[in-house]
């Protein structure tokens, strides 16, 4: 069984990647960087399609959150057009095969959901997306969306994963953090009262796994573990899985200095987004709660 994987080279690629490989699938890569084994580019997949294989990932994306970049219209279009072009490429390849692969999985991300302090969001919530001109990251995931939509005659199932802040150690937020914690200086960010989304690596790498290989499954799944938590216990769980303290506040405006404002309020206004539909399709979570998922990473 082959799979092609858009932006495998990244975090959470290289898990899915791994993940695939112990399944015996025959892993390929598009990416903008020529040569390696088992990797075609996005050139290739203009001029010639995809090549025959049973489906389709793609993670692509230039990142939204480097710090200290500018937050600027060039750097929003990057972030924009580099999820699109290669979703409505891929897409398009894949209605254009003459031999279609049995599934596709496009990537979206919980910015999907508005931000509510109290309201929980699962894929069946029917949320207002008719007005988002002054919300950049529900527009991009409404856009990113849309991009990988199929003509009707297709035969491919088409999945989307909206995936919430990836926890694991070769990348991500926790890698970000983990010196930070490491000197005893963790701690709840802009007052920690807000949700926090997350996953473990392994049950999103497992996720896409799920997506690729269940006949039943199509449609929007969230990535995002059953056990979301408040910043701030967030916080006090990986401070008490790796024996440090999490007392260190860091005020809101120093996460608006590292990402702008735009980006820093996203950052500090949180969502309860709940994987609902991927588990009733028979989706199951190793590491439902984040005690466990810290845990494991760590050790
Ligand atoms: N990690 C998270 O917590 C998280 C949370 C929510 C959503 N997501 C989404 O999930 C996807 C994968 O995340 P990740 O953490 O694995 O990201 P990543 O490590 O940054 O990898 C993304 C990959 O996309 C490709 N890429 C980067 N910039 C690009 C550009 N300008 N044009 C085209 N391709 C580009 C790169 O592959 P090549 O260099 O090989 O081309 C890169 O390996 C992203 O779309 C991200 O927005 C991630």
């Amino acid at each position: 069984m082959k799979v092609l994987i858009g932006g495998g080279t990244g975090f959470i690629g290289r898990a899915i990647t791994r993940t695939l490989k112990d399944s015996g699938w025959d892993v390929w890569n598009i990416s903008r960087s020529r040569g390696g084994a088992n990797t075609i580019s996005w050139g290739d997949v203009e001029k010639n399609g995809i090549p025959e294989c049973d489906a389709v990932i793609n993670l692509s994306g230039e990142n939204a959150f480097t710090p200290f970049r500018r937050w600027d219209d060039q750097y929003r279009n990057v972030v924009i057009q580099s999820r699109m072009n290669t979703t409505r490429l891929l897409a398009d390849s894949i209605a254009a095969s003459s031999r279609p692969p049995k599934a596709w999985v496009a990537t979206s991300a919980e910015g999907y959901y508005p931000v509510s302090r109290d309201q929980e969001f699962t894929e069946y919530s029917e949320v207002d997306c008719s007005n988002l001109k002054d919300d950049f990251f529900r527009q991009l995931c409404v856009q990113w969306e849309d991009s990988g939509r199929l003509p009707g005659d297709c035969p491919t199932r088409h999945s989307i994963i909206r995936v919430g802040l990836v926890l694991g150690r070769d990348g991500g937020i926790l890698n970000q953090l983990w010196y930070q914690y490491k000197m005893g200086m963790g701690g709840p960010v802009g007052g920690g009262d807000y949700h926090f989304c997350w996953i473990h690596i392994q049950d999103m790498a497992r996720m896409y796994q799920f997506a690729i290989e269940c006949d039943n499954v199509s449609g929007v799944l969230n990535g995002t573990a059953p056990g979301c938590v408040l910043q701030r216990e967030f916080a006090q769980a990986l401070g008490a899985a790796m024996y440090r303290p999490a007392l260190l506040p860091t005020p809101g405006l120093v996460m608006k200095l590292l990402l702008g404002s735009e980006r820093g309020e996203y950052v500090l206004k949180g969502k309860q987004v709940l994987p609902q539909r991927v588990q009733d399709l028979g989706f199951k979570f190793n590491y439902p709660d984040i005690t466990s998922c810290l845990t494991d990473l760590v050790k």
